[in-house]
């Protein structure tokens, strides 16, 4: 099958990469030559493990190409995939469709026989009419058929959910649209994904509620975790003690410093605008957008307790950036709003992370960023673990602990048993944990 994909960030270069690994022949399409020109020559626009590999593979194989030129992209492709960002529009948090749109519009220009227009970028309900809409009135013979093909990867972990989904969820009014895209994934298919065919609002709609639905589970656990924290119990054995309950299931009950990345923030505060103009008050994802924005700098306030509310003048240093590990993304990282939240109270900050320093170093110019966790460490009264790279769960505790001045660890992650920190001559905080005194 031939396909193009418009956009070439974190969800069309993998779709892109993983269609072409199925056997279908891609080419992804961006405007931005010096991207394109990077991916040519094997340089990844971002960091995603095993990525550069699949790409390589599939170049060599003739099945994956890069271009700047839509029109002979889109030429005789089967399927055009848009996967183009729909970032939140300033000022009121709705999804900024103008991509997306922008997109279709090129494609209708440019298309001369029948294809099926899949958006793939997350896009709020009624975005497919429009497409069509668009497509119906400036291509009009070219019988485009519009569908919806929602994405649910991970960043970090963005192939493998590509290849073993949970489900695959296809949106369509049109039976030759659904066959298309059942020829698409019929190699996942034959590893029984199942596929969800449902009407196109329906299939935007259930993109929106996972993510959200993802987001109040961890702000939930959250919250307990403080409510831990208030009554001297263990969020972690909470977690198992819930997740076991098959009705409740244990994954995404890790409490934390808050959700961050490009899409929980994003998609909560899209579905509640969508939730707004429909008249239908989504209040749970209300409340879960809020509690998480708070929480994100009342983890530097937890960070200043920890120090015995004397702050100014100490140096704290930061383990981890990044919104969560193996990604250098750091849209919306809590350790955005830690870094605020300290230096407003007048403290240092240094900080290391294995892979998001250069995106980092932009959004914190005062936090000297060093190479490695024991140079950040050096001189600290405060050491803080906010992203649980697997490159800290191992640290030497003793050695942190001696190439320091003061004796705080704060583990935002639970990364280390309270015992080995505290063995290491740490005073130790956790995330709903009771809490240990110095003596
Ligand atoms: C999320 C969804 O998990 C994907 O299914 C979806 O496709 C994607 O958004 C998207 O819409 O494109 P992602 O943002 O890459 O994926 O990362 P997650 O692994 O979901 O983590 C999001 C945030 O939640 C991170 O800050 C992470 O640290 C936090 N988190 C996650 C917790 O604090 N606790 C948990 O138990 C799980």
């Amino acid at each position: 099958m031939r396909i193009a994909i418009i956009g070439t960030g974190y969800v069309g270069l993998v779709s892109g990469a993983c269609f072409s690994d199925f056997g279908h022949d891609v080419v992804c399409v961006d405007k931005d030559a010096a991207k394109i020109e990077a991916l040519e020559r094997g340089i990844m626009p971002i960091f995603e493990p095993g990525l550069d590999q699949l790409v390589a593979r599939n170049v060599a194989g003739g099945r994956l190409t890069f271009a700047t030129d839509l029109s002979r992209a889109i030429d005789g492709a089967e399927a055009i995939f848009i996967a183009v960002g729909t970032p939140s529009r300033r000022g009121d948090g709705h999804a900024d469709l103008s991509y997306v749109f922008a997109a279709a519009r090129e494609i209708a220009s440019e298309l001369k026989g029948p294809a099926v227009v899949v958006t793939k970028s997350t896009v709020p309900v009624g975005t497919g009419d429009e497409v069509e809409r668009i497509l119906r009135e400036e291509a009009p013979g070219a019988e485009a058929r519009v569908v919806s093909n929602p994405e649910f990867l991970r960043e970090g972990a963005a192939i493998e959910d590509f290849k073993h989904p949970d489900r695959i969820v296809i949106g369509a009014e049109d039976e030759r649209a659904v066959e298309i895209m059942r020829e698409i994934y019929r190699p996942l298919y034959l590893n029984r994904a199942p596929l969800l065919v449902t009407s196109r609002r329906t299939a935007e709609l259930i993109k929106y509620a996972a993510n959200a639905f993802l987001a109040t589970k961890i702000t939930f656990i959250n919250e307990i975790a403080d409510l831990c924290e208030a009554v001297d119990a263990d969020v972690q054995d909470v977690a198992r003690g819930i997740g076991l309950d098959g009705r409740i299931g244990g994954k995404f009950l890790h409490a934390g410093p808050g959700y961050g990345g490009s899409c929980f923030p994003k998609d909560t505060l899209a579905l509640l605008k969508t939730a707004e103009d429909s008249q239908a008050p989504l209040r749970i994802v209300e409340a879960v957008a809020k509690v998480n924005e708070a929480r994100k700098r009342a983890m530097g306030r937890k960070v200043i307790k920890a120090l015995d509310d004397d702050a100014r003048g100490k140096t704290v240093a930061l383990l981890g950036l990044t919104f969560k590990p193996n990604t250098d993304d750091m849209r919306d990282a809590p350790s955005i709003s830690i870094v605020q939240a300290l230096e407003d109270a007048g403290v240092t900050v240094r900080a290391y992370d294995p892979e998001g320093m250069e995106q980092a170093r932009p959004l914190m110019p005062n936090v000297e960023l060093c190479k490695s966790p024991y140079e950040a460490a050096e001189g600290a009264d405060a050491v803080v673990l906010v992203t649980e790279w697997d490159a800290l769960r191992a640290l030497d505790l003793k050695r942190l602990a001696h190439t320091m001045r003061g004796d705080v660890l704060v583990d935002l992650r639970n990364i280390y048993p309270p015992d080995e920190v505290e063995s290491a001559g740490f005073v130790g905080h956790g995330i709903g944990r009771p809490a240990r005194t110095r003596d």
